[in-house]
């Protein structure tokens, strides 16, 4: 029996960078192929998430006065916050800073290690901080990154490496025996000719930076970014444990990824697998690039699509056709304003849109709003139920081999296949005649049927206007939870009272208004993006105040953290703060500090803190505590 569960994958997104469109593409269609295999009856597990360690996050964070873990935080809210805009629905979130994935990466170092495929050595090359790739002198031509075309850097570090080279031989058989593994087929064949051309041990240890997870037993060396990265989709399963998760969905039928990272999941990826003796995922899909105007996008060139202002104006519905219409699956697409309109006023105003509109208000003029009884051994019904069946047949076939627009062109021919009968069959001279009236009736339920067909075949794209259209239709069902026997023609009960809203599915975009519009909103948005000033207003809610320590101790089992008692003044209060490295709790009775006296309360290691003191953070994360000037008294308000 075929194995009826489906895990997908998306890359986790660097922290480095607030969502843009080509992280929503790659998400939106996960989102889609997930909700398509779902209403096939599938059984699917849906990932997504971040990749928060690295050179390039640890960068990034230093230029914006932050944290690491900081920056991550705030991005991460971006993301979270986004995906439901979307329609996104994934079962997990993974954050590479989570002890369940640090404990999982771990793992799977160590038993790679275990099975002899990793050593200490030297390495000597070049890096390239943007892409975190460790590159050869060959490879980096000129000095330069051959993926981003970034300035690279020269490192020489010892190094933990993996045995890359003793998998070349195993790689190309598994490429051979499964030819659906690297998809599409020219991508295929790019990494074929990769691995024949020969593959060096590969490093997977940093002791350059620290921010990443530090190796098992050399706490000096982190671990190199793409193992970590590469991991969650194993981690996010509950690896080492043997979970019910990891038993029921490993391997991943798709990872879904963008072609610049196919090499790290089509070479990398599995050899690791097969050096931890795990099995191999069915497909890694590599997917273009959304150009803007025929060029890369770039945060210099100031030229990144964001997702919020299309969002908000046209929302996720159209914003998900045009990325799934628009671009076949595999190559690049230009990502231009007049196609994105275009695709909205053609495709989803005119031909869908008027299609419903149509259709409801002929069915409420004519048959006062019941869908009326047809008659099934007629011609009419028996030409459009075979409509319905081919564009099935094909939507499906096409859907199975990720040829999404395909599908989508395929769900369009019928669509207007409808709008021409409309034109020919003529209902308003029928409805003048008596004796075509089960004529009419059978033209309204073929075609208020073929709208909700038609809204089941776009549901896995447009998840909120096919619902939509089954409300419209009366069709009372939840779309998410449609059965199989729901892509049959002729399920629409006759009776069924329609609900005829006046409101246009998708409203016309009038594209004058909308450059105007368009302009002044995206230079609203890059002034947000440049600027990560708050108000005085904002400011005014921490509520910094001076404080002095009446008595201090250390937490048993922890070595960082002290509890302290502090008068504020009018109040006594406990605090628990992570600065025993340097601190001692005799030190620091009778001192005046600065604390946040309005932090809700928390629990660390099981001591409740109510509030936080200030310290400035060191290099390393050393604290330095901050004082008042002498004559501050408890209580003191700081602003
Ligand atoms: N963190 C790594 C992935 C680790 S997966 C184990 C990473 N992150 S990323 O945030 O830089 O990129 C994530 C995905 O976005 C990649 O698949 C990349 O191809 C995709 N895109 C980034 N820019 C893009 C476009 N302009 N168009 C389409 N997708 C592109 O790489």
């Amino acid at each position: 029996m075929e194995n009826k569960t489906f895990y997908v994958t998306t890359p986790i997104y660097y922290v480095n960078d607030l969502p843009h469109i080509g992280h929503v593409y790659t998400t939106v269609v996960a989102d889609v192929v997930a909700r398509y295999k779902r209403l096939m009856g599938y059984d699917v597990y849906f990932l997504t998430g971040t990749d928060e360690h690295g050179l390039k996050v640890e960068k990034a964070a230093k230029e914006k006065g932050m944290s690491p873990i900081e920056l991550a935080d705030k991005v991460v809210e971006n993301y979270k916050q986004l995906w439901p805009k979307l329609y996104i629905k994934n079962n997990d979130f993974i954050r590479t800073t989570e002890e369940r994935h640090i404990k999982g990466a771990v793992a799977l170092f160590e038993k790679m290690k275990e099975n002899g495929d990793i050593y200490l050595g030297k390495y000597k090359g070049k890096y390239c901080v943007s892409c975190e790739a460790v590159l050869t002198e060959f490879q980096a031509k000129n000095n330069k990154c051959p993926d981003c075309g970034k300035p690279v850097e020269d490192v020489e570090e010892e190094s933990y490496f993996f045995k890359l080279s003793k998998y070349q031989k195993k790689l190309l058989e598994f490429y051979e025996q499964n030819p659906d593994f690297i998809q599409p087929e020219n991508r295929r064949n790019e990494v074929i000719s990769f691995v024949k051309g020969g593959l060096k041990d590969l490093s997977i240890s940093r002791t350059s930076f620290k921010w990443g997870i530090p190796i098992p037993g050399d706490e000096k060396h982190v671990m190199y970014v793409w193992l970590d990265a590469l991991s969650n989709y194993i981690t996010a399963l509950g690896y080492p444990e043997e979970t019910e998760l990891f038993k029921k969905y490993w391997p991943a039928k798709l990872h879904l990824v963008g072609k610049d990272i196919l090499r790290f999941h089509a070479v990398y990826w599995p050899a690791f697998l097969m050096s931890a003796g795990l099995p191999l995922p069915k497909t890694v899909f590599a997917h273009g690039w959304w150009l803007k105007d025929e060029g890369k996008m770039s945060k210099s060139v100031g030229n990144i699509v964001r997702p919020q202002y299309l969002l908000e104006q046209f929302g996720a519905d159209a914003l998900r056709y045009f990325l799934m219409r628009e671009m076949v699956f595999g190559n690049d697409c230009n990502f231009s304003d007049e196609a994105f309109l275009s695709r909205l006023n053609s495709d989803l105003a005119n031909d869908l849109g008027n299609l419903v509109s149509r259709t409801l208000s002929m069915i409420s003029k004519y048959r006062d709003g019941k869908i009326p009884e047809p008659d099934r051994n007629s011609e009419i019904y028996k030409e459009i139920e075979s409509l319905a069946k081919t564009c099935g047949v094909n939507w499906e076939s096409y859907f199975d081999t990720y040829q999404f627009h395909k599908a989508l062109a395929e769900v369009w021919t019928y669509l207007n296949h409808l709008n021409k009968f409309i034109v020919n069959v003529e209902p308003w001279q029928l409805v003048k005649d008596p004796e075509s009236t089960d004529k009419l009736d059978t033209v309204l339920y073929v075609l208020a049927e073929s709208l909700r067909l038609l809204a089941l075949y776009i549901s896995p794209v447009m998840p909120g206007k096919s619902q939509e259209i089954w409300n419209r239709i009366g069709f009372d069902r939840n779309i998410e939870e449609s059965p199989l026997s729901f892509l049959k023609f002729g399920v629409l009960e006759s009776g069924t009272k329609i609900n005829a809203v006046k409101e246009h599915l998708f409203p016309r975009i009038d594209v004058k208004e909308y450059f105007k519009d368009a302009d002044n909103q995206k230079q609203k948005e890059e002034k947000v993006e440049n600027d990560n000033r708050i108000s005085i207003e904002d400011f005014a809610k921490v509520e910094l105040k001076v404080a002095k320590v009446i008595e201090a101790e250390k937490i048993e089992k922890s070595n960082k953290l002290l509890k302290l008692q502090i008068d504020l003044g009018d109040e006594k209060r406990q605090i628990v703060a992570g600065i025993g490295k340097k601190y001692k709790p005799e030190d620091l009775v009778g001192r005046l500090i600065v604390v946040v006296a309005n932090l809700k309360p928390a629990k660390l290691m099981g001591v409740e803190s109510n509030g936080m003191l200030l310290a400035a953070s060191g290099e390393d994360g050393e604290p330095f505590l901050l004082a008042p000037e002498e004559g501050a008294k408890p209580g003191y308000r700081v602003k």
